[in-house]
């Protein structure tokens, strides 16, 4: 089985050709982060324009790689949320009006999920894991069970993990997005010479919290005046990025005390960090805890996570969409407008 996959979700056009085994004959991956530069940040209206003026030659270009046509193809899987709304209509509309138009069979994918399903890719950790993703968009926990059910444990309450980088980044001028050039500057700076407080939440869960330590951290770059100036800058930046990672694994690791499990999988844009993974991968090695990130290219936005887990949802469970669903799932749309409707009555 061939499956084309389209990811769509916030601002990379992604379309991949995946087989069954979990082999990807083609991934390719468009980014849009030169429109977003000067802005520091996704541009929803931007985006879904964006994707709209480039999905048919990513996709036709993902068909060309993998050596394919469309008829060629056996399913076609999308992203159908969590995302931007805009630019998720873009992929999953166009992936439905391909399903209609070949008579191939649709699988609508969980963002989140496909992220950690990226993990399969290029290797096999056991399950039932407990699988995290670090993203710009949402930090979040989930269980994996054998048959890949997905159960959110934890979620962040405000800032994902990835956004209080990117904003951090933007309070110091440096560019979009800020992972990346934090990932890179922090090599050069002390990461012991600041410290962050920690947040603590008042009730038992497990959830995240990242806006404590960001708006410590937008405090003392206003105290201490820093900037690319600032003999502490390195050392700053160093310092914020690895307390983003120290709570991260502190966090996990709780988790993972109330949820054994026989792996950790560890997802998301921000799984590219070169500390976070040098981090946890000596640390799970320590504990002797079988750790599986995949590799960069499969950490940030791309179709194959997609394809290669809607090729699972239809064969293990026979998961399809009709044309009457949307990139929005019936049950959020529903408790949408009873939200609109209890927030009309007050
Ligand atoms: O998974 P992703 O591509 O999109 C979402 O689903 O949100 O993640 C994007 C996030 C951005 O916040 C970006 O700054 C961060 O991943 N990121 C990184 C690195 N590469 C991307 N963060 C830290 N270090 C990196 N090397
Ligand atoms: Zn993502």
């Amino acid at each position: 089985m061939k499956v084309l996959g389209i990811e769509t979700s916030c601002d990379e056009t992604s379309a991949a050709v995946v087989a069954e085994d979990n082999r990807v004959l083609s991934n390719v991956v468009l980014s849009q982060d030169e429109y977003f530069k000067p802005f520091f940040g996704v541009v929803p209206e931007i985006a879904s324009r964006r994707h709209l003026e480039v999905i048919q030659q990513v996709v036709q270009q993902a068909l060309e790689r993998a050596g394919l046509s469309l008829q060629e193809v056996d399913l076609i899987a999308a992203t159908q949320k969590p995302g931007l709304i805009g630019s998720l209509l873009v992929g999953f509309t166009y992936a439905k009006a391909l399903s209609f138009s070949t008579g191939k069979p649709l699988v609508p994918v969980d963002h989140l999920h496909a992220h950690i399903y990226a993990a399969f890719l290029e290797n096999n950790p056991p399950l039932p894991a407990v699988g995290v993703v670090v993203s710009g968009g949402h930090t979040a926990a989930f269980l994996v069970d054998s048959q890949l059910n997905f159960k959110n444990i934890a979620r962040t309450r405000d800032d994902a993990a990835g956004e209080a980088l990117d904003k951090i980044a933007k309070a110091l001028n440096l560019g979009y997005p800020g992972g990346p050039i934090i990932d890179r500057l922090s090599k050069q700076g002390d990461p012991d010479r600041f410290s962050f407080p920690f947040p603590k939440l008042k009730d038992a869960s497990l959830d995240f919290s990242f806006s404590g330590i960001k708006a410590a951290a937008v405090r003392m770059i206003e105290k201490l005046g820093i900037n690319k100036e600032h003999p502490d800058f390195y050392n700053f930046i160093a310092s914020f990025q690895k307390s983003i990672v120290e709570y991260l694994l502190r966090r996990v690791e709780e988790i993972l005390q109330r949820y054994p499990s026989r792996s950790l999988i560890l997802a998301g844009g921000v799984a590219r960090n070169s500390y976070l993974r040098e981090r946890f991968h000596s640390w799970a090695e320590r504990r002797g805890i079988r750790l599986t990130i995949p590799p960069g290219k499969y950490c940030t936005d791309n179709a194959a996570m997609v394809a290669a887990l809607g090729a699972q949802l239809y064969k293990l469970k026979g998961i399809t969409a009709s044309l009457w669903d949307t990139a929005f799932s019936r049950t959020e749309a529903s408790k949408g407008v009873k939200q609109f409707l209890s927030g009309a009555r007050h």
